[in-house]
């Protein structure tokens, strides 16, 4: 960014909170910018840990993880050792191995010795494991888009569809009419578009074209017939829902405990732009893992909630998340809220691995495993274990230099930056 002839930034908000530019220019400028959130987060860079929190101790009180004898791709014979109950980041240059470490030794490893898996079913590449037993699952979240299926919208992805239908089906003329939850649904033959068949979209072939979608005429994109249509719930029809954000949803549906949590669960990780109604199919990657992350804290939620009503139940499942380049396409703004989540997890008790590149998540973690050297047969080795400061000062580690700048200016006493921020 600092190198660009010229930077246009648009906000101020995401989904309908945005669509406008906030700034034009070059770097310095957007520096003095008013109105723009990357301004401010350039201008003065979240502190690590964040919101003034200590990095957890891996020295005393620690349980580990260790498996030995990891061998798949360019891994040999390599042993990881992760603590348990903290914030774990995965670093190294494209191509070292992390993503073989993450699949292949640990979540392999991990997901036969609590038993959700035989060894003779997947390829076991490691020899030995210990410590897994303080771990009750394993949660790999991977960035393969969710389904083919364009039926398939994040609410329906998240079970979320479900209880807005119940709500549009008890109101007053729904019931009157005798509208069941299902004719609220675009599949069902008596609440979708004739024409479109619930799709929204006609498909059009022409000769030596590749196939298009235009709007449906008829219902206008809507995808449901106009009788559905007339059914609104707080002044809402069921196709104005699906074109809601998932910020305006979070208001929206504040009244309604089902779906309150999930909505802010999912603003909580950055997705508060994301349309109910958008076909899963056309997620990008890093939101395709973002939606599934969501999937697993709300079961989560829902487990906790139950919990509180079951007598003896005090035995709190410890679960292993495993994320791979999770920030992928997050604004700074967006990513502080993900630590956010990934530091309450741990709170929690659950340990969080994350494979990522970006410093501000690296600089985050309580524990930084770093692979390389290279990529390739020339990678595959551990060069850095410890805290982000003691990989900072690593002399032979790509990732020291970057790391290094944010160490400093998160350890700098509060009064330095400031007068830092003026002579710049
Ligand atoms: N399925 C595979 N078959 C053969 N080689 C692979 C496979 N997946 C990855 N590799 C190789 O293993 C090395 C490490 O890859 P990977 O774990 O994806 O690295 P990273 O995640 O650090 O970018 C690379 O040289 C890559 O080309
Ligand atoms: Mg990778
Ligand atoms: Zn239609």
């Amino acid at each position: 960014m600092k190198r660009a002839d010229k930077i246009v930034d648009l906000g101020p908000g995401a989904g309908s909170e945005g669509g406008q530019v906030v700034f034009q220019g070059n770097y310095q400028a957007l520096l003095h910018s008013q109105n723009s959130l990357t301004s401010q987060y350039l201008t003065k860079p979240m502190k690590h840990p964040w919101m003034g929190r200590k990095r957890r101790s891996c020295k005393k009180n620690t349980a580990w993880l260790k498996i030995e004898g990891i061998s798949s791709n360019n891994l040999h014979d390599l042993t990881v050792e992760i603590p348990l109950g903290r914030l774990v980041v995965i670093c190294g240059v494209s191509g070292s191995g992390k993503s073989t470490l993450l699949r292949d030794g640990i979540f392999m490893a991990v997901k036969e010795a609590i038993g959700k898996s035989h060894r003779s079913s997947i390829k076991g590449c490691w020899k030995r494991l210990s410590g897994a037993e303080a771990i009750s699952s394993v949660c790999f979240v991977d960035q393969m888009p969710i389904g083919k299926n364009s039926r398939s919208t994040p609410i329906t992805y998240l079970g979320l569809f479900d209880s807005i239908r119940d709500l549009f089906s008890q109101t007053p003329l729904a019931r009157q009419r005798g509208y069941t939850k299902s004719r609220f649904s675009y599949n069902s033959k008596e609440g979708r578009c004739p024409d479109c068949l619930g799709n929204g979209t006609i498909q059009i072939s022409m000769p030596l074209l590749p196939l298009f979608y235009l709007p449906c005429e008829s219902c206008e994109g809507k995808r449901y017939n106009p009788q559905t249509l007339e059914i609104l719930y707080k002044g809402k029809s069921i196709a104005e829902v699906l074109h809601m954000t998932v910020a305006e949803a979070c208001h929206f549906f504040s009244s309604i405990e089902k779906l309150r949590k999930p909505f802010s669960i999912l603003c909580e990780i950055g997705l508060s732009y994301l349309c109910l109604g958008q076909p899963t199919p056309t997620l990008s990657g890093g939101e395709a893992q973002r939606i599934k992350l969501a999937k697993e804290l709300i079961a989560m939620e829902q487990k906790r909630i139950q919990k509180m009503f079951e007598w003896g139940a005090q035995k709190e499942p410890k679960i292993l998340y495993l994320l791979e380049e999770p920030t992928i396409g997050l604004h700074l703004a967006d990513i502080e809220k993900f630590l956010h989540l990934c530091q309450s997890l741990v709170e929690y008790g659950h340990t969080v691995v994350i494979i990522e590149h970006h410093p501000d998540v690296i600089a985050e973690a309580d524990y930084v495993i770093e692979l390389g050297p290279g990529a390739g047969e020339e990678g595959g080795k551990i060069i850095g274990t410890g805290t982000p400061e003691a990989l900072a000062e690593i002399r032979h580690s790509p990732t020291a230099p970057f790391l290094k700048e944010i160490v400093d200016y998160s350890n700098q006493p509060l009064k330095s930056v400031k007068n830092q921020k003026e002579n710049s």
